[in-house]
């Protein structure tokens, strides 16, 4: 996916236009807008380019002839002139980057809303840091380019044409001379580009990679320091930091050499201009007013020039940022509704699997398979494995944040593929092993799922989780928990992941060994209110202690990613070694309760 460049150079510059071309959707709505505003930059041009003709008429005219009373005229039509191009270049100034601004953040939302609807597996294979680079800094060169580059292309193109077309009415053999002095221009242009793209291109990359680093060792500091390798990070680091300095030195490179070109091409041709053009005056063949004007010509030209290679390295930029941004917008969303999706207002709770198989993407081998399964309405089942043997995959097939590779699941007899998304997703309340909290308070964590939620169902699932501890919090539910707010012990987390899954008390619950990090305590309370809410709905629980074991009524044991043995707690210590041996150390804990 993170594919290198691999368009042959001299296709680069159509491809350039293709990958800006799929930018039209999002572009469409300040179309109006940017006409404007290029139409005034037109306009600017044109009334800066109306003044050298009326200084050639100042020098020809009033000048050659001592006519003081003819300057007073055509100085007010020179300053006539000067104060519309002043007039639209502020126009346009100001009202340029609004445009460019409210499409970047439209690309932006966009992107975010298609990343938000890419299931996990999308997720897995994505380093966070190129999703980062993706949706900030490359959504930024799309801007640029939109706001400023786009404009003064289509402005310095019109003004080469303009202005070429007046020098050569002005004085065709200089015109002529400046216009081909001008070719190589074109040709050193096209090789600097292919070069600079594949460079910008990399340059991006890194940009993503050391943002994956920089990511993931601030969400690892603890470990980071418990082991005492921050030498280790710092080293990788200085690494990848090192080969994207590097990397932006080649394009520097690059870029200096072009802008050296650059500069030092309208002096050259200047020079060539006052040579060639000076015999012509002396012998009267032109005038001095048409060489003067000829020259303030050329002279708006030179930066048309100078600025081609630097706006022509911002379309490049722009245009891998469009390719990158587009790598992620085409993805396909591959868990979605299907065409007539079945809507589910609230389901018994009857859940099947039938002969279920699933792979990771990507991966050679299944990790479940010939899974066949029946949780009644109301019935809890717990679900023993050793660690690896396929528990948490299971439990994800349920809300799809997998989607089965064989077989079905059903829900209410309904292939749960079927059901509308959202639907299905609201009937199950999920907490997962390694509780996420958001930078939120506590309550917009609690009711993440339910946003509607009352006081009294707030209080309720609470009350199950025995997380009252909330209330000790320094600003109660109001409290800021999550990356931004107050750090949470393990046990906090849980119990809060716990009291979300079964706030508003869903039909189904998958609990995916949700009391692991509880003290012997909570642990016990938890249960004794866990019990309660599970006697109502249907739940899934995988389970590692005999303890939790206990809440459910039945057990099924998951070896090798297939359920060798289904029954009570009791039959299956009795009848099945394995089991015996995964629950052993606390099964007499277990009998003893
Ligand atoms: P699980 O994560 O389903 O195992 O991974 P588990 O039973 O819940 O294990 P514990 O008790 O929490 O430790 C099952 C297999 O799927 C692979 C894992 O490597 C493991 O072998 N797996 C898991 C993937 O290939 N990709 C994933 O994204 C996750
Ligand atoms: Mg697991």
């Amino acid at each position: 996916m993170n594919s290198a460049d691999s368009s042959p150079a001299g296709l680069a510059p159509a491809h350039r236009a293709l990958s800006l071309w799929r930018l039209r959707p999002f572009v469409q709505p300040y179309l109006g807008h940017l006409t404007l505003m290029t139409t005034a930059a037109l306009l600017a041009t044109l009334a800066g380019a109306v003044l050298p003709l009326v200084t050639r008429q100042v020098i020809d005219g009033p000048i050659r002839h001592h006519d003081r009373g003819a300057v007073i005229p055509l100085g007010l039509l020179a300053l006539g002139f000067g104060l519309v191009e002043a007039v639209l270049v502020f126009l346009r100034r100001w009202t340029m980057s609004a445009s460019a601004l409210r499409l970047e953040s439209d690309l932006r939302q966009a992107l975010y809303r298609h990343l938000q609807r890419m299931p996990i597996s999308f997720h897995d294979h994505w380093q966070s840091g190129q999703v980062v680079a993706r949706t900030i800094s490359d959504l930024s060169q799309i801007r640029r380019f939109i706001g400023f580059g786009l404009i003064f292309m289509v402005v310095n193109s019109a003004t080469f044409v303009i202005v070429g077309t007046m020098l050569i009415i002005t004085d065709p053999p200089l015109g002529l001379l400046v216009l081909a002095c001008s070719a190589p221009l074109a040709w050193i242009m096209y090789r600097f580009e292919t070069g600079y793209r594949s460079r910008s291109r990399r340059v991006q990359e890194k940009q993503g990679d050391l943002a994956t680093l920089v990511e993931e060792s601030s969400g690892g500091m603890r470990t980071i320091k418990a082991f005492g390798r921050r030498d280790l990070v710092q080293d990788r680091f200085h690494d990848q930091a090192t080969r994207l300095r590097d990397l932006e030195l080649g394009k520097v490179r690059l870029l200096a050499m072009i802008w050296a070109i650059v500069e030092s091409q309208p002096q050259l041709l200047l020079a060539a201009i006052m040579l060639a053009g000076s015999y012509p005056v002396v012998h009267g063949t032109i005038t001095l007013g048409t060489l003067v004007a000829f020259v303030a010509l050329f002279l708006l030209l030179v930066w048309p020039i100078e600025s081609m290679g630097w706006l022509l390295a911002t379309a490049q930029e722009a245009s891998t940022a469009t390719d990158r941004v587009f790598e992620v917008l085409d993805a396909e969303p591959a868990i979605v509704d299907r065409p007539h999706p079945m809507p589910l207002v609230r389901s018994t709770g009857l859940l099947r699997f039938h002969n279920v198989g699933f792979t990771y993407p990507g991966a050679a081998r299944p990790v479940l398979h010939g899974i066949n399964l029946t949780i009644e309405p109301g019935e809890t089942l717990a679900l023993v494995g050793s660690t690896g043997a396929g528990k948490t995959s299971l439990a994800m097939l349920v809300p799809r944040l997998y989607d089965v590779t064989s077989g079905r699941i059903t829900l209410d007899r309904h292939d749960i593929r079927d059901i509308r998304l959202t639907d299905l997703r609201r009937q199950v309340g999920m907490a997962f092993e390694e509780p996420t909290l958001f930078s939120a308070s506590v309550r917009e964590n609690l009711t993440f799922g339910l946003a509607g939620a009352t006081d009294d169902q707030v209080a309720e699932a609470l009350e199950v989780a025995q997380a009252g501890f909330v209330h000790e919090l320094p600003w109660g539910l109001a409290t800021r928990v999550g990356e931004q707010g107050l750090t949470l012990s393990g046990g906090q987390r849980q119990r809060l992941a716990l009291a979300r899954a079964v706030l508003g008390r869903p039909p189904l619950v998958v609990l995916d060994d949700p009391l692991s990090a509880l003290d012997v305590h909570t642990e016990a309370r938890v249960e004794r209110a866990l019990r309660a809410v599970l006697a109502g709905t249907t739940g899934l629980v995988v389970a590692h202690r005999a303890s939790t074991v206990l809440l459910a009524d039945r057990v099924a044991l998951l070896v090798d990613g297939t359920i060798a043995a289904v029954g009570s707690h009791h039959d299956l210590l009795a009848g099945d070694p394995v089991y015996r041996n995964l629950l052993s150390a606390e099964a007499e804990l277990g009998a003893a309760s």
